[in-house]
Order: C-alpha cells, then sequence, then structure tokens
C-alpha cells in the first residue's frame, strides 16, 4: 500500500476529529492526524482543499484575522451521519473532477450524480468503486431529478455549456439560463433548504435566475444561494505567489464583483500577507485574473473551457459550506451572493461567513485604493446589467 492509499483509508475508515461537535452527531473523539493525511495524500504533503482562504485571513482592512479553524482540525462526518450532496451536470468535464474529488470528502456520505447524458450513470459506478466512505448514485433525466435532490444538504450545479474562444461568458446565456432555472426548480420542489452553489456560466445573471425562481416557489432564501467566485481567488492567490516568490498555502487574495471580465476585481492592496505591487504588477496581475477564464478558453482552443481548476475551487466552496453548515466556526469565503453591500448591487461577490444555515453574513469590500475604486465604478453598470437580464429572464417568463 502506498502512502497515497495508507493516508486515504485511514482518513476515510476513521472519524476526522475536532475540538468540536458538529450538528449532526458527529463524534469528534479521534484526533486531527487523519484530516491532515487525508489533505497530504491529495495534495503532496500539502492540504486537500487549501483552507486558509476558507477562513478569513488577516487582511489590512475589514476582515476579521485569521481564524483558528485554518489551523485547527475540522469537523467531519463519518459516512453514516455525513451530507447528501448532489452534481447537476455531473457527467460534464467539471462535473465529473469535481465528484470525484467531493468522492473524497469524508464529511459526505451521500453523493447523487445528475445529469442528462446517460452516461451519467456509468460515471457513478466508475466513482463508486474508489474506496471512500460515501455511496454515489447515478440520475438521468429530468424524472430523476428529485430522486437525485430528495434530502440533499447541498447542490453544486456545473450544468449547461461552456465557451468557446471569442464568446463571453454573457454569450452562453440563452442556453444555460434555462438550465439553471429548471434546475433550480428541481432544487425549489424537492429540497428547498438545500444549499445551492451555482457554476454554470453566465454567474453573474445564473444566480438571479436561481433567486428568483425560489421567490417564485416561495423557497426563497438568500443564505441558501450563491455563485461560485472560488476560482478567481484560486487565480489570484497561484499569480500572486508566483510573481512573488511567496509560499502559495499562505497567500490570500479577496477577489470581488461577480464573475465575468471587468466585474471581476481582485483587491490586490488587501493581499494576505500583506504585500507590496508596483503599479504596473498592479495593473498587470488585475487584468491578467479578470481574463484568466479567456486564458483557459484560447488555451484549450474550442476544447471548452476550465473544467478541473473550476472542479478543485467548487469542491473547496463545498467543503466550506459543510464545515459551516456542521457547525464549525469562522469559515469564509468569496462568493456571489445577494447582497446590500455595495448600493443598487442586488448580487456582489464578496467574503461570506458560512454557518448552520448557509451564509451566515455578508463582509463590507473594507478600504480600497483609488485603482481598485476606479475598476468598482467600471464594473458596477456592466454588473448591473448582468442581473438584471437574470432577474427579467424569470419575471417575463410565461
Ligand atoms: C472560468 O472562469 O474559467 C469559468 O468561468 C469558465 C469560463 O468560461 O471562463
Amino acid at each position: 500500500m502506498t502512502m497515497t492509499q495508507k493516508a486515504i483509508k485511514i482518513a476515510t475508515t476513521k472519524i476526522i476529529g475536532s475540538s468540536q461537535r458538529g450538528t449532526r452527531g458527529v463524534d469528534t473523539t479521534t484526533t486531527a492526524r487523519s484530516s491532515s493525511l487525508m489533505r497530504g495524500a491529495i495534495k503532496g504533503q500539502q492540504r486537500w482543499y487549501d483552507q486558509r482562504s476558507s477562513s478569513s485571513r488577516k487582511s489590512s482592512v475589514s476582515f476579521k484575522t485569521r481564524s483558528a479553524s485554518r489551523r485547527s482540525p475540522v469537523v467531519h462526518a463519518t459516512a453514516d451521519d455525513g451530507y447528501k450532496v448532489a452534481v447537476l451536470g455531473a457527467a460534464g468535464g467539471i462535473g465529473q473532477s469535481l465528484s470525484l474529488l467531493l468522492k473524497m470528502n469524508p464529511m459526505i456520505s451521500d453523493l447523487a450524480l445528475y445529469d442528462v447524458g446517460a452516461i451519467v450513470k456509468g460515471v457513478a459506478v466508475d466513482l463508486s468503486h474508489c474506496n471512500t466512505a460515501s455511496t454515489v448514485n447515478g440520475y438521468c433525466g429530468n424524472e430523476e431529478l428529485g430522486q437525485a435532490l430528495k434530502g440533499c444538504d447541498l447542490v453544486i450545479i456545473p450544468a449547461g455549456v461552456p465557451r468557446k474562444p471569442g464568446m463571453t461568458r454573457d454569450d452562453l446565456f440563452s442556453i444555460n439560463a434555462g438550465i439553471v432555472r429548471d434546475l433550480t426548480q428541481g432544487v425549489a420542489d424537492h429540497c428547498p433548504n438545500a444549499v445551492v452553489a451555482i457554476i454554470s456560466n453566465p454567474v453573474n445573471s445564473t444566480v438571479p435566475i436561481a433567486c428568483e425562481v425560489m421567490k417564485k416557489s416561495g423557497t426563497f432564501d438568500k443564505r441558501k444561494i450563491l455563485g461560485v467566485t472560488t476560482l478567481d481567488i484560486v487565480r489570484s492567490d497561484e499569480f500572486v505567489s508566483t510573481l512573488k516568490g511567496l509560499d502559495v498555502n499562505d497567500v490570500d487574495v479577496p477577489v470581488i464583483g461577480g464573475h465575468a471580465g471587468i466585474t471581476i476585481l481582485p483587491l490586490l492592496s488587501q493581499t494576505f500577507p500583506q504585500t507590496s505591487f508596483s503599479k504596473k504588477e498592479t495593473e498587470d496581475l488585475t487584468v491578467r485574473i479578470q481574463n484568466a477564464g479567456t486564458e483557459v478558453v484560447e488555451a484549450k482552443a474550442g476544447g471548452g473551457s476550465a473544467t478541473l481548476s473550476m472542479a478543485y475551487a467548487a469542491a473547496r466552496m463545498g467543503e466550506a459550506i459543510l464545515r459551516g453548515l456542521s457547525g464549525e466556526s469562522d469559515v469564509y469565503e468569496c462568493s456571489y451572493v445577494s447582497s446590500d453591500i455595495v448600493p443598487d448591487m442586488p448580487y456582489f461577490a464578496t467574503k461570506c461567513k458560512f454557518g448552520k444555515d448557509g451564509i451566515e453574513e455578508v463582509m463590507p469590500i473594507g478600504d480600497i485604493t483609488a485603482y481598485e475604486q476606479e475598476w468598482l465604478d467600471k464594473l458596477k453598470p456592466e454588473l448591473k446589467a448582468q442581473i438584471d437580464k437574470g432577474i427579467a429572464f424569470v419575471a417575463d417568463a410565461p
């Protein structure tokens, strides 16, 4: 048995311990060793999903100091009393990789893979052979959506079509808006209390669509719906650490706004640890982070958009949500949510605190530089238009 196999086995056969007790009767008597082994097993000797950013970081402004949870063990459930998580669009490029990462998460006991493509059943069988604690089931087509969603704590939606070179995320609206609307209706009908994490682009519009569907169904809870913008943070952390020769495990750059082009606004001035950038570095990094999705679309030359890095980011977001649900304190991630932080912007991405009911608190932006303020002023009309487009899509439906 290799080191990796051993580590995964230990992590999945033991209850991962903590000094805290989760809400689901998690026995927390064992040590944190298995938790760190689990992460080490998956990412070399590093952590699993780079949890440092799930916790608030000590920034120069308003965010709380780096939380205890960054260093302390995580509350993980056993397979028996863990969470049910559904991936809608599980047979696609993001969906398959994301499902694999979720299969390795010991907080999850039941993984429901849903897709309109029949191959999803095979993907579920394939994944079910991995000797981790969760069970995996595949569900195909609208008639099986209810079964997939019943009892879910968390629903992650990567369903939809990806960009091709030359397209903006907004160009996906005509296809993906309807997909997200219908899947969210399924959530409203079958698991209205689940947290819903939306990856499907254009996120700036699909999150408002999902919220409007829930409102129409009388099941809207703003703490339960978010757009996954984690990849913007993942990229920022990676680019900054490479440029500055910092340990990537220590770097955290908050990214606010939305998830498309200039609506993506990295707050480099709030980089943790405090880091100084020349004017040129700031400008180059900002633009690169805004265009990083396009960088992948162009590199794949017609073969789609980011799948692996997006799956990694979504798995990290999913883990943060489950940690919050389990009662762990001080779990933070930037995400795109219903918000009143920026006037006239009903949806906006900022750092959010996750708790037992989902998004517990939407954090303020904090102090920003004149350069960042310029971008903020510029992004607002564009983001607002994309939000309005999503809202109108549901309002105008017959
Ligand atoms: C990304 O940021 O990579 C995704 O939103 C996919 C895309 O179209 O860029």
